[in-house]
């Protein structure tokens, strides 16, 4: 499946993505599956390069123009991979404790840089059917792996990154805000 990535200027996607039947259509784990691989692809330098596109770590399904309560996930650490096919994903829980990446984030759907430190919850749970596995699960999630849950799961609402920068003070850390 080709994926056409739908960007901010689309109204679309300002909507609140809606509930997904489960059991998974065919169709909806098609889409999973191409939005997987396309991440995959935009990590291979050489890939993104010839076919123009930048390298993400997670992806809506609204991104691709679909209004369901679905997301990917893929990203190497040290650890290993961290990939995920999300779908109905709820956030159960989330600290008072504030954390941001220095870098500020980006996202495939913003063509337009927007500097300036993403507040986020540093720690959350999350609940959600993940078609990869093929099971319901909770994910216990801190600093940047909190951060890109929290990212895609705004999408499902409608949401982006730079709604939660503070354009009057876009560099400043709140009190005891983690700066990762
Ligand atoms: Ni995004």
């Amino acid at each position: 499946m080709k994926l056409k990535i739908i960007k901010d200027s689309n109204p679309i996607m300002r909507k609140r993505s809606l509930p997904v039947d489960l059991p998974l259509s065919k169709e909806d784990k098609e889409l999973l599956d191409s939005m997987l691989d396309y991440l995959k692809k935009s990590q291979d330098e050489d890939y993104a390069k010839k076919h123009n596109i930048r390298a993400g770590v997670g992806m809506a399904a609204i991104q691709v123009g679909v209004l369901k309560r679905m997301f990917v996930i893929y990203y190497q650490t040290e650890q290993g991979e961290v990939s995920y096919q999300l779908v109905n994903p709820k956030i159960t829980e989330t600290s008072v404790r504030k954390c941001a990446l220095e870098q500020g984030e980006g996202c495939l759907s913003v063509d337009v840089d927007h500097p300036g430190l993403v507040h986020r919850s540093y720690k959350i749970k999350l609940e959600a059917f993940d078609a990869l596995t093929n099971q319901d699960i909770k994910i216990s999630a801190i600093g940047y792996d909190a951060v890109v849950l929290q990212h895609e799961y705004d999408h499902l609402n409608g949401m982006f990154y730079y709604d939660h920068i503070d354009n009057k003070a876009p560099d400043k850390p709140l009190f005891g805000e983690e700066i990762l």
